[in-house]
C-alpha cells in the first residue's frame, strides 16, 4: 500500500497498537499525504499546523457539544457538567466564566504557589529516594499535580487521591466507542463530586470574610458575594473542570518528559543544569510531548482553511495539535527535542479564546519539580518497556519503571 493509500485509511476510531506508542509517524504521513483527512464518522481531522492555527483562531467555532453528548449520555450529571464547564461553552457564557477564575492563574498567583509546589518536589523526591526502584508514574509524576490541585481547590490532602479516581470516570465518558457502564459510572462519580464540593463551598460561605487568593472554591464564593453572575451548578462543575483540566496533562508531561529526557542524555544534561534551559526548555518538553493530542470544534459558519477546501457550516473538526507541534513547515527540526528552542509557538496549550488557563502553573510545575528529580540522582535507568496508555487523545504512560542511583 502506498503512503497516501495508507493516509487515506487511517481510521481514528480503530487505531494500531503501535500507534499509542509512537503516533508521530501516522502524523507525518497525514500531513504529507491527507491533511484534511475524513474519519469513518464523518467528522475532519486536521494534521498541518497552518491549518490547526486557523480553526484555533476562528472565534466562530463552537465548542458546544449538547447535542452529542445528550445522545450519549442521556440525561443525568455526567451530561450537566460537560455541558456547564467553560471548555464546552461559547462565549459570552464562556468569557462570563473564564473571567471569574483567571486573576488564581495569573503569574503572581503561580509565583506564590512555587514554594508550595518546591516542598512538594523535595518531599516525593525523599519518598523515592529510599525506594532505588519504582514506578515513576504512581510513585511520583502522579503525585505532583494531585496535590497541586487538591491545595488549589482548597480541600484536605488526603483527598486528593479519592477525587482523583472520581475525576478520571467523569473524563473517561469523552473518548469515543464507550461502554453503558463507562458512562453510568459517570453520571455517579459526578453526582458524588458535586455533593463533596458542595460541602467545602457552604464552609466557605459560613465565613464572614473570605481570601480569594487563597483558593478556588474561595475565589468562587466570593465573586457570587460579589455579585458575579455565577450559579452553584457553575461553580461546583468549574472545580470539577479544573481537577480534570490539570491532572493527566501534567502527569503526562512529567512521566513522558523524564522518558524523553532519559533517551536523549545531552538533553536531560542541559535540564539538570543549564540555567537558560529554564526559560525554554519546559515549553519545548511541552511541545515535544503535546499532552492533548487531539481536539474538537464544529464549524459554525463555512471556514476556509491553507490546505485548500472551504469547510462548511456544521462540519465537526477534530484538532491534532500533537501533529501541528511537529510540522517541519512551521518548526526547525520538529522531531528535535531541542530545549533552547527561541520562538516556540506551539498548539500543546490551545489557543484562542479557550487557551489553557492553567498553563503558567503548568509550566511551573514542570520547571520545579522535573530538575529537582533529575538532580537527586546521578543515574537514572529505565529497567522495562514503558507502557503507554491506549488514549488517543489523553496520551501518557500507564507506568514507567526507573532505578535510580545518587
Ligand atoms: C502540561 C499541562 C497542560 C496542558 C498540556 C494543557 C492543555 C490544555 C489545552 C490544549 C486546552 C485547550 C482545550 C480546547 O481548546 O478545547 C486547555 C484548556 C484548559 N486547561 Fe489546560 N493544560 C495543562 C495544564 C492545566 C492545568 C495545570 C490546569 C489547571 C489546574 C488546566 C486547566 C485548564 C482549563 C480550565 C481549560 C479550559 C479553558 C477554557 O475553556 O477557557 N490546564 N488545556
Amino acid at each position: 500500500m502506498t503512503d497516501r493509500m495508507a493516509a487515506q485509511k487511517f481510521n481514528l476510531f480503530d487505531l494500531p497498537e503501535d500507534y499509542y506508542v509512537s503516533p508521530q509517524r501516522y502524523f507525518a504521513m497525514l500531513r504529507e499525504h491527507d491533511p484534511v483527512h475524513e474519519n469513518a464518522d464523518g467528522s475532519v481531522l486536521l494534521s498541518r499546523y497552518a491549518d490547526v492555527s486557523k480553526v484555533w483562531m476562528d472565534l466562530s467555532s463552537s465548542v458546544d457539544k449538547t447535542e452529542m453528548f445528550t445522545e450519549k449520555f442521556g440525561p443525568g450529571p455526567l451530561l450537566e457538567h460537560h455541558t456547564h464547564t467553560m471548555l464546552f461553552r461559547d462565549p459570552p457564557d464562556h468569557d462570563r466564566l473564564r473571567k471569574i477564575v483567571n486573576p488564581f492563574f495569573s503569574k503572581k498567583n503561580v509565583d506564590r504557589m512555587e514554594k508550595f509546589v518546591a516542598d512538594l518536589g523535595d518531599q516525593l523526591v525523599e519518598n523515592v529516594r529510599k525506594k532505588e526502584e519504582f514506578d515513576y508514574v504512581k510513585d511520583f509524576a502522579f503525585k505532583v499535580p494531585m496535590t497541586v490541585i487538591a491545595h488549589i481547590l482548597g480541600v484536605p490532602r488526603e483527598d486528593a487521591e479519592r477525587i482523583h479516581e472520581i475525576g478520571m470516570k467523569i473524563l473517561f465518558p469523552l473518548n469515543p466507542n464507550v461502554s453503558d457502564e463507562v458512562v453510568r459510572e459517570g453520571h455517579e462519580a459526578v453526582a458524588e463530586f458535586k455533593d463533596y464540593l458542595l460541602q467545602h463551598l457552604e464552609k466557605r460561605r459560613a465565613l464572614a470574610s473570605l481570601d480569594p487568593e487563597a483558593d478556588i472554591i474561595s475565589t468562587l464564593a466570593q465573586a457570587q458575594r460579589d455579585g458575579s453572575e455565577i450559579s452553584d451548578l457553575e461553580i461546583l462543575h468549574m472545580c470539577i473542570l479544573l481537577l480534570n483540566g490539570g491532572h493527566e496533562t501534567t502527569t503526562n508531561t512529567l512521566a513522558v518528559g523524564l522518558l524523553s529526557l532519559v533517551n536523549d542524555p545531552e538533553s536531560l544534561a542541559m535540564m539538570r543544569d543549564d540555567p537558560e534551559v529554564g526559560r525554554t526548555g519546559p515549553d519545548e518538553l511541552i511541545r515535544f510531548i503535546t499532552p492533548i493530542q487531539l481536539q474538537g470544534r464544529r464549524l459554525t459558519k463555512p471556514l476556509e482553511i491553507p490546505s485548500g477546501p472551504v469547510l462548511p457550516e456544521g462540519t465537526e473538526i477534530i484538532l491534532c495539535p500533537a501533529s501541528a507541534n511537529r510540522d517541519p513547515e512551521k518548526f526547525d527540526q520538529p522531531d528535535r527535542l531541542n530545549l533552547h528552542r527561541k520562538a516556540n509557538r506551539h498548539y500543546a496549550f490551545g489557543g484562542g479564546v479557550h487557551l489553557c488557563i492553567g498553563r503558567l502553573l503548568a509550566k511551573m510545575e514542570i520547571s520545579t519539580i522535573l530538575p529537582k528529580f533529575l538532580n537527586a540522582f546521578s543515574h537514572i535507568e529505565i529497567t522495562r518497556d514503558p507502557e503507554f496508555n491506549r488514549n488517543a487523545r489523553f496520551r501518557g504512560l500507564k507506568e514507567l519503571q526507573v532505578k535510580v542511583r545518587e
